[in-house]
């Protein structure tokens, strides 16, 4: 057992001991080590001035994410290299992001730069990710009041084509680094009154959480981390899953993708958009890189939110999940796992452990839409889900599912028997689209009205229709800017 935090911090070897482990990586930085550049902006995801750039081994080899230290607890940098904007380059020297920058006069008032710096940094590095190559993407999780983003953009694409600086060690000897922190004992932290474990093993993970159902578990943190900054919880025991492999796995198999409950968005994105290509385009519209870059698809699940936007795609192509409690197995459909409002089928200490998705018999097959008040970096209004075969012009299959319409992500079961055995027509929709109201009674809130979601969820059948009648007919925001699809 270890009860010390290994990391490296800008190319440093760090061990903590007696730290709080609910403390953030950006009050760690800013408050303890005194590292000031790291901005704090709205602590909790947001505007990515707190991002640094995070290296650990993905399937051995070494990988380079942003994220948001502001919502990522010590605990979870175990094993990692960390770089702050103060180690983006020796003294004297520009990154290639900083120096792009500078000449492009990227930069006004300078507080959301040492962000910026940090995404472009990590995009840089290996591992990059997919929205590497489309800057829009890459820094929807930045925000500057002042400067404008056209220059930001521009250097983000000349610091990605601009060679790897020579004071950055190879992938060989990252990956050598990092091998040289990892190991299989678990990890049990105690400091500022919370004790915290993170196990190494799904066998002592799933021991622990059955014997400690009171601890709180934490997976990315990209909710969690937002209870202890902004709703100032103070959990007593956390227990983290993200030293546990098993978690992480994927096996894409012909018939059927399991995808781990700890494996994160930027991991799962590939393998879901190659089995349904929505799923690709849905992903990329959940929250920012660095979001995705630390969230995972079990965490969006488990949390239960009738606006999470994993679970209406994953019911409407008929996924189950995988719990398990001590060494108790259990599997269930997904969509009866949310049960009411901040209500799952889940016993206390129980663990959800994988998503298992019967591999579509066609990738082009389900459709998805979310509606937010924003393209990036937003929460659901209203999305919705549309699994639907049509054989010689007759509806044979169809499951429709959706988020924001009701207390839980819900199957619209009324709707689905409104079109089965009909005629695929114009018609059809519209005599099937009165039993949206059977099936949901959406609530008013900030994002939208009752009224609103029930027509923007008849829109989004009608979309669906018009998609299979009018192939290339304009339904997306496909152009409205690069990367769109
Ligand atoms: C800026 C920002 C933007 C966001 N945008 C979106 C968005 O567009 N769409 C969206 O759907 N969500 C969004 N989110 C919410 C969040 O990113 C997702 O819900 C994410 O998938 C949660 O995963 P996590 O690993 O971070 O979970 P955590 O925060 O670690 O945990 C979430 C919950 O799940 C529980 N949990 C985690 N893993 C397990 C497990 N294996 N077994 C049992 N319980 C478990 C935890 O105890 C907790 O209750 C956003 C968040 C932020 C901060
Ligand atoms: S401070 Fe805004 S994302 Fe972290
Ligand atoms: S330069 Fe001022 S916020 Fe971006």
């Amino acid at each position: 057992m270890r009860d010390a935090i290994r990391l490296l911090l800008n190319g440093r070897a760090v061990e903590l001991r007696g730290v709080d482990p609910r403390m953030t990586l950006l009050d760690w930085l800013r408050v303890e080590r005194r590292m000031t550049g790291t901005k704090e902006g709205c602590n909790e995801g947001d505007c990515g001035a707190c991002t640094v750039s995070v290296t650990r081994l993905e399937n051995g080899r070494p990988a380079r994410r942003a994220l948001n230290a502001c919502i990522q607890l010590l605990p979870m940098l175990d094993g990692c290299a960390v770089t702050t904007v103060e180690g983006a380059a020796p003294a004297g020297r520009l990154h290639p992001a900083q120096e792009a920058i500078v000449r492009l006069h990227g930069s006004q008032c300078g507080f959301c730069t040492p962000g910026f710096v940090m995404s472009i940094h990590a995009a840089c590095g290996p591992g990059a990710p997919p929205e590497a190559d489309s800057p829009p993407d890459l820094l929807a999780g930045n925000l500057c009041r002042c400067t404008g983003y056209g220059p930001l953009l521009e250097a983000a694409r000349q610091a990605r084509a601009a060679p790897r600086p020579d004071w950055e060690p190879d992938e060989a000897a990252l990956a050598a680094m990092l091998r040289g922190m990892e190991d299989d004992e678990d990890l049990r932290l105690e400091g500022g009154g919370c004790v915290a474990h993170a196990p190494a093993s799904l066998e002592a993970l799933c021991a622990l959480a059955a014997e400690r159902p009171q601890a709180l578990v934490v997976a990315g943190a990209t909710d969690v981390g937002l209870w202890l900054t902004k709703r100032l919880d103070e959990p007593a025991e956390l227990i983290f899953t993200h030293r546990v492999k098993e978690l992480r796995q994927i096996i894409d198999r012909e018939n059927e993708i399991t995808i781990g409950a700890g494996v994160r968005y930027v991991d799962a994105r590939p393998v879901l958009a190659r089995a349904a290509t929505d799923l690709g385009e849905l992903i990329r519209r959940i929250g920012s890189v660095q979001v995705r870059n630390a969230g995972t698809i079990g965490g969006n699940i488990a949390n239960g939110s009738p606006i999470g936007d994993m679970a209406p795609a994953l019911i409407a192509l008929g996924a189950r999940i995988e719990l398990r409690h001590g060494a108790r197995l259990r599997s269930l459909p997904l969509e009866d796992f949310f049960i009411d409002y901040g209500r799952q089928d889940r016993a206390p200490g129980e663990l959800l452990t994988a998503i298992r998705l019967p591999r579509p018999a066609d990738p082009q097959r389900l459709r998805c839409w979310k509606i937010s008040k924003r393209f990036d970096q937003d929460i659901t209004a209203v999305l919705g889900a549309f699994d639907i075969a049509v054989e010689e012009g007759v509806v044979r299959h169809a499951r429709i599912a959706f988020g924001g319409m009701a207390a839980t992500p819900k199957r619209a079961r009324a709707l689905e028997q409104a079109l089965l055995g009909r005629p695929w027509t114009e018609r059809t929709v519209e005599a099937a689209l009165p039993a949206l109201a059977q099936d949901f009674s959406p609530i008013d809130d900030m994002r939208a009205s009752a009224a609103y979601r029930l027509r923007a969820a008849g829109a989004l059948l009608r979309k669906r229709l018009i998609e299979d009648m009018a192939p290339g007919a304009p339904t997306r925001l496909a152009g409205a800017r690069e990367g769109a699809a």
